[in-house]
């Protein structure tokens, strides 16, 4: 039975920062929104993912107006170190590119979102089951969906879906409608959150002739490590001390001897994968972040293309309240997908860089000379601090060329 029909200008399906973030942006000029998430928000609350900010999503959420804690509490980090054979070289942000990084968990943005969006009174259903889609591509879409029991039915202008990887939105537009793009790494990273202050200053990803380690931070007091690990294993069989023990021997002496084994508070595996589909708009359903492509966690840009993706759409969707016009909406793909492919692009060279690949020894020779020429090279290294930091939000490669011509 359905209980009511109600209408508002924009669905969003979905909680995570995607959805969040595009409520409080289209909150901010004056469109109306209501969230649809399948979980509860304190599940949603729980879930511990990335911890990276660039620069251009710190602007972004300072102009949602959710900055303050994250002003007061997050780190600013001015570089970034590879360690590689027992030795750690230093890819000085600041000094290269005049750029820094903020450490501050997902989480952590995602709660200050949940409390602006709570203090505006703005509706959002959590626990909503079933959410289907309706008419998308038409000019009246609908989502219908169950809460305690009851169908509900929404009745809107867009829909935007920002359900994650396995949400629904994706799932709804019919395979021939779309072209994707994949490709799956023959491992997983075993993340650790642990309450104890992290023995270094700034994060160090760590190639290792065992595999791959990353040793990141929270805050002053939380640390956050991960180590590559097979696609078959189980988070029971890693104990902490196992865990600990492993970080270790891929983290160098220097760090093994100040890396506190403490116990978990979190533990967990998550599997590498690129995927990008094109393109992002379908009649009057749009597909932002994790909906529409996923980055191997190596150069820490899933968030960061979440949040330019929705800053794109709550643009388009302001010109197009604005002055009527579908061209705002049609550009939306291509402005995304520009800034898209080049985080791919990266967070797969990342990624081949610093992970132990079955492979010749070809690849592996290959691999340490592309670490060596980083090392040595000025230019490869502003190169990839300008990546790191992140691409600027409205990056138009024809006017850089431009600029610099
Ligand atoms: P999500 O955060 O996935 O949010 C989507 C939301 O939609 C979820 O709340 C989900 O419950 C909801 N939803 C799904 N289906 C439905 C439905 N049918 N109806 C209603 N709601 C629905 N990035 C990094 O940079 N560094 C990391 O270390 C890192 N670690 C990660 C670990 C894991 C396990 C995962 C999955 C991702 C990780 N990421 C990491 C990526 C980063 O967290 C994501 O890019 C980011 O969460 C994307 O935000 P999103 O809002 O697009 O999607
Ligand atoms: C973290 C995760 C990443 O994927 C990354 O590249 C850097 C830091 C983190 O969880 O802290």
């Amino acid at each position: 039975m359905t209980s009511r029909t109600t209408r508002t200008q924009v669905v969003i399906v979905g909680a995570g920062p995607a959805g969040l973030l595009l409520g409080e942006l289209l909150r901010k000029v004056g469109i109306d929104a209501v969230i649809l998430e399948q979980r509860s928000a304190d599940y949603v609350l729980g879930r511990i993912r990335a911890g990276v900010l660039e620069q251009g999503t710190v602007q972004v959420l300072e102009h949602a107006g959710v900055a303050a804690r994250l002003h007061a509490e997050g780190l600013t980090h001015e570089g970034v170190e590879i360690g590689f054979h027992g030795h750690r070289h230093r890819i000085a942000l600041r000094e290269l590119i005049g750029k820094t990084v903020t450490v501050y968990g997902q989480t952590e943005m995602t709660r200050d979102l949940m409390e602006a969006r709570n203090a505006s009174g703005a509706h959002s259903i959590y626990e909503a089951e079933d959410v289907t889609l309706h008419d998308w591509r038409g000019t009246t879409p609908r989502v219908t969906y169950r809460h305690l029991g009851v169908t509900h039915e929404i009745s809107c202008d867009f829909i935007a879906g920002c359900d994650g990887f396995h949400g629904v939105c994706r799932r709804s537009i019919p395979a021939d409608q779309m072209q994707t793009f994949e490709r799956i790494y023959p491992f997983g990273w075993l993340g650790v959150l642990s309450d104890v202050p992290p023995p270094w200053k700034e994060l160090i990803y760590a190639n290792s002739a065992r595999g791959f380690a990353l040793a990141s931070m929270r805050s002053p007091t939380r640390v956050r490590c991960y180590v590559q690990c097979g696609l078959d294993e189980r988070v029971e069989d890693w104990s902490d001390a196992r865990f600990w023990d492993e970080f270790r021997l891929r983290m160098g002496e220097e760090i093994a001897d100040r890396t506190m084994p403490a116990p978990s508070i979190e533990k967990s595996i998550a599997p590498l994968r690129s995927f990008v589909v094109e393109p992002l708009r379908f009649g009057r359903l749009f597909l932002a972040g994790d909906a529409a492509h996923i980055v191997p966690p190596t150069g820490a840009k899933g968030l960061n293309l979440a949040v330019s993706d929705v800053f794109y759409l709550h643009e388009a969707l302001r010109d197009y309240y604005r002055e009527q016009r579908d061209e705002p909406l049609d550009r939306y793909t291509s402005r995304c997908l520009r800034r898209v492919w080049k985080a791919e692009r990266f967070s797969w060279w990342m990624t081949r860089l610093l992970h132990l690949f079955p492979g010749d020894a070809f690849s592996r020779r290959i691999q340490q000379t592309e670490l060596e020429y980083l090392f040595d090279s000025r230019f490869a290294q502003s190169s990839m601090a300008e990546n790191y930091v992140g691409l600027p939000l409205d990056y138009e490669a024809h006017e850089a060329r431009a600029h610099v011509a």
